[in-house]
């Protein structure tokens, strides 16, 4: 009988080398993610006592509707106890789809039904799903320019190449757009998917407009190029509602819309939906091996969504978020005012700054000595020489209090920066 060791087995395994001899080609391709992604705090490059950090989109976890959640939680425990704690499925629990199809419905004019409804761990769930069905080695992905990092690296995870088209405020440039697919379609590079957050765009914190969204459709209804649209930050309008989305456009045809209750709720649910019409619903059920989602999760939601309590919730964040958005910029225009350019979003959880005199990399370097912590905009685009200039700040997590002294350090920050440049 040969004798088990421990040590063997553990030395056997440390001599290999994971990076080039175990890791799949796919893995390989993908670039590092962002703290916030990886569901870490962002580590702060200074010793700085008091550090403000403006990095990751998240809810205000102060203003979470703690009681209401743990009274739908106990209540689907208590009252569903079965079903609740059982597998859900590929579609997820169909009485929460009814809620959510018929809330839709009433929003956006719609006519979903339940199993127009999939369930998934968050919008990025919907997105490696769309991805998993969809798209493989050689397609490529049209994305904005920038657009969320997230997105780029699982789109990179499927091996495709992701393309990137200019967009401003009004959003992603149609002619641009059509020369580009023109221009792969003629190298025989088939253009398989457009993702886009037309509604408070994360970085830009920008709407694309009713005519762009037309444009956009049009094109991509003739090339055959499915659109991916994220709706992440859509219902978190400040005072009106964003134009009919892509999915409202078009019925569906050629569009799966991906929605998700973190950042209207709570990102730590990992929920979210896809909505998407039969003929492609089928193909995205067909490539799910997880055993779907939490039913827990999903019937909690349910009730919240029932009783009424999700839309105050929303409502309360969209005056919250509009009053943390004016302190941000009122603040920004009073101790940074002649060093950055910036418009003023309708909804969302960003600004998307421009340093008019400094590169940013040089100014966040110094923000950080000062005790404020934010991505550099160049880690949006999928080239990263495209910008110097741009910082995003990322304001629905941070009290009020810290907003003002943000905005007072990142002036000290600029000042130095050019004190050190004159
Ligand atoms: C545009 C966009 N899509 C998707 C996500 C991921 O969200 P979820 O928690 O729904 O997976 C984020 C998170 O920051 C985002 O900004």
């Amino acid at each position: 009988m040969v004798q088990f060791e421990k040590e063997t087995i553990a030395s056997q395994w440390q001599s290999l080398d994971i990076e080039n001899d175990l890791l799949s080609e796919a893995a390989r391709s993908i670039g590092a993610g962002s703290a916030t992604d990886a569901g870490r705090f962002w580590r702060l490059p200074t010793e700085h006592p008091d550090p403000i950090v403006l990095a990751g989109g998240i809810p205000d976890d102060t203003a979470l509707p703690i009681e209401d959640l743990i009274d739908s939680f106990s209540k689907s425990i208590r009252d569903n106890f079965s079903d609740s704690l059982m597998y859900g499925g590929w579609f997820g629990y169909e009485g929460l789809r009814q809620l959510i199809a018929d809330r839709q419905n009433k929003i956006e004019g719609t006519t979903l039904l339940p199993d127009n409804i999939i369930m998934h761990n968050g919008s990025s769930g919907c997105l490696e799903n769309i991805c998993k069905a969809f798209v493989g080695p050689g397609d490529i992905a049209i994305v904005e320019s920038p657009s969320y990092s997230g997105t780029v690296r699982a789109i990179s995870g499927f091996r495709a190449e992701v393309v990137e088209v200019p967009m401003d405020k009004e959003g992603i440039n149609p002619d641009l757009f059509k020369e580009t697919v023109e221009s792969l379609a003629a190298q025989g590079k088939r253009v398989k998917l457009f993702y886009t957050i037309p509604d408070y765009h994360n970085p830009m914190g920008n709407v694309t407009t009713l005519e762009i969204r037309k444009a956009i459709l049009e094109i991509c209804a003739e090339h055959k190029i499915l659109i991916a649209e994220d709706a992440a930050y859509t219902e978190l309008y400040y005072d009106t509602p964003p134009p009919p989305s892509y999915y409202a456009l078009s019925d569906g045809h050629g569009v799966i819309k991906m929605c998700s209750f973190s950042k209207i709720l709570a990102t730590g649910l990992r929920a979210g939906w896809i909505q998407a019409r039969d003929e492609l619903a089928a193909p995205l059920t067909k490539v799910r091996f997880d055993m779907g989602n939490s039913p827990l999760v999903h019937y909690a939601l349910a009730d919240l969504i029932e009783s009424g309590k999700l839309d105050n919730h929303i409502d309360s964040m969209r005056a919250l978020y509009k009053s943390k958005c004016r302190t941000m910029i009122d603040s920004l225009k009073k101790y940074c005012g002649p060093y950055v350019e910036l418009d003023e979003p309708e909804g969302g959880y960003f600004l998307w700054v421009k340093c008019t005199q400094t590169k940013a990399f040089d100014l966040i370097q110094a923000a950080a000595e000062e005790g404020v912590v934010f991505p550099l905009g160049s880690i949006f685009y999928v080239d990263s020489s495209l910008d110097d200039s741009h910082f995003r700040l990322a304001f629905t997590r941070a009290p009020f209090e810290h907003l003002e002294e943000a905005s007072r350090r990142i002036g000290k920050a600029f000042e130095k920066v050019l004190d050190i440049q004159n």
